[in-house]
């Protein structure tokens, strides 16, 4: 009579791929979880892969950042390379590329920003730019499906238009569509060393009271191009991932972010929760409620409990 069944293919395993380690680095904030060089992450993928899981999210961790993330959409930046280390050792892995300026840019924010006296601006059209430019040379590299994560508007039709434009017609685009602005972030901003170093991002993240303007802002991404939509974080937000999945029936995917992954990691640790049956509990529910993707830093467990 069970409703809800879960599969390994549900899941994609995020990777944070770094330029400054020589080998994996735990991240402290995220046991479990760690930055590969980039000469183990397509051996990382292999064995995600091995697993039965299909698709891998890149985040990368350059050396340099500068005021226009040049290391974003340079050629031989660290997620270029990652991807094309990984499609030549796994050719058929889902590759999936985070296209987020914060963790090229000096001052840790996801667009381009101008200073006016106390107060900053995130300058939309400029970051869609550089965002374009992000987008079309993880294509290049060879990313299967960009997902932009930045949230300046227009940034899915501008991504769409250009990678048709350069021939990448079969490449799809996944967008955070509705990403709020949440505490839940916390320990990725040490994973991927992103943490903004002035203000905060409510100015282009989603208020976390409003469902309506996440509504609206899913429409935008779908009517711009958006193949499959994403609504983050997972448990604070699953009457939202329920209404986008009702309402527009795409492909929906859920990210359950690092703050969540840390707080049942947390309480694991102190011998509070079985970590195995929690997860397969949060996993179920997000699929319950309208998930058909779900981001999740246990992907390599759950791949592993399904097939026992
Ligand atoms: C932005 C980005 C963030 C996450 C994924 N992409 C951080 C942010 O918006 O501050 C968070 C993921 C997580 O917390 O697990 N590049």
């Amino acid at each position: 009579m069970r409703e809800t069944h879960l599969n390994a293919h549900n899941f994609v395993l995020p990777l944070f791929v770094s330029e400054k380690v020589h080998q994996r680095r735990p991240i402290a904030s995220m046991s479990g979880v760690f930055q590969f060089p980039i000469k183990e992450v397509a051996d990382e993928a292999r064995a995600a892969q091995d697993l039965g899981l299909q698709a891998v999210l890149l985040f990368g961790i350059p050396e340099q950042k500068d005021e226009q993330a040049s290391g974003a959409y340079a050629e031989d930046g660290i997620v270029q390379k990652a991807l094309r280390a990984i499609k030549s050792k796994c050719p058929d892995l889902v590759t999936i590329t985070d296209v987020c300026l914060c963790e090229y840019m000096s001052h840790g924010h996801c667009g381009v920003t101008r200073i006016d006296g106390d107060h900053f601006h995130v300058l939309n059209d400029d970051s869609v730019e550089l965002l374009v430019k992000t987008a079309l040379s993880h294509a290049t590299a060879g990313a299967d499906i960009v997902a932009p994560s930045d949230m300046m508007d227009g940034r899915v039709g501008a991504i769409r238009a250009a990678l048709d434009a350069a021939g990448f017609d079969q490449t799809a685009i996944m967008s955070y569509a509705a990403k709020f602005a949440s505490a839940f972030y916390g320990p990725f901003r040490e994973a991927a060393e992103s943490p903004p170093q002035f203000g905060d991002r409510r100015s282009y993240q989603m208020d976390f009271a409003n469902a309506n303007e996440a509504l609206r802002e899913v429409a935008l991404d779908v009517d711009e191009g958006a193949d499959i939509v994403m609504v983050k974080p997972a448990l604070p937000y699953m009457d939202i991932l329920w209404r986008v999945h009702e309402r527009f029936g795409k492909p929906t995917a859920v990210y359950h972010v690092s703050g969540e992954y840390a707080m049942v990691k947390g309480a694991v640790e102190k011998g509070l929760l079985n970590e195995r049956d929690a997860v397969l509990e949060i996993m179920t529910a997000l699929k319950r409620a309208g998930a058909n993707i779900i981001v999740t830093y246990w992907a390599r467990e759950l791949a592993r409990w399904l097939r026992e």
